[in-house]
């Protein structure tokens, strides 16, 4: 092999492993996924990318994290309501535009039954605002389009 072959495989063989190493598989990093209820509600405040976002107990935002590392995302970290009500966390008001997004959201009357209503926002930042200022969590990852 000469010498310029030679310097072309290192080179190759560098860009394959770089390859390898952005493309890393997380899927079975967390196996621990729960069956939570969604009507318990004991809120969880997490900025998550520099958005306040809002979760209905401790069981649904460990389920999230999980799934955030299958991905080979970062684990959220729960921070207290204060710090997320914070600008621009959660801000008051948000720009026009991006696909409207409708969500589910889960209560419990003062007499025990439980239910859900879906509700529509003209966008993902007005979901996030509406929840985060009322205190309000959606289970699931919201629906692009509008509500039925
Ligand atoms: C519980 O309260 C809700 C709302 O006030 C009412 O619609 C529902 O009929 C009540 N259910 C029972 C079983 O009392």
């Amino acid at each position: 092999m000469n010498v310029k072959l030679s310097i072309l495989f290192v080179l190759l063989c560098g860009f394959f492993h770089l390859n390898e190493a952005q493309t890393t598989d997380c899927s079975n990093t967390c196996m621990l996924r729960a069956r939570c209820s969604p009507y318990y509600k004991d809120l969880v405040w997490a900025i998550v990318d520099r958005v306040c976002r809002v979760f209905q107990n401790g069981c649904i935002f460990g389920n999230e994290n999980c799934m955030r590392v299958n991905q080979c995302l970062p684990p959220m970290v729960a921070t207290s309501k204060e710090e997320c009500m914070q600008e621009p966390y959660c801000p008051r008001w948000c720009s026009r535009g991006g696909p409207p997004v409708c969500a589910w959201f889960p209560y419990t009357h003062s007499n025990g039954t439980t239910g859900g209503r879906d509700m529509a926002f003209g966008s993902r930042c007005g979901l996030d605002m509406y929840a985060c200022r009322n205190a309000q969590a959606y289970v699931n990852e919201p629906r692009i389009g509008r509500c039925d």
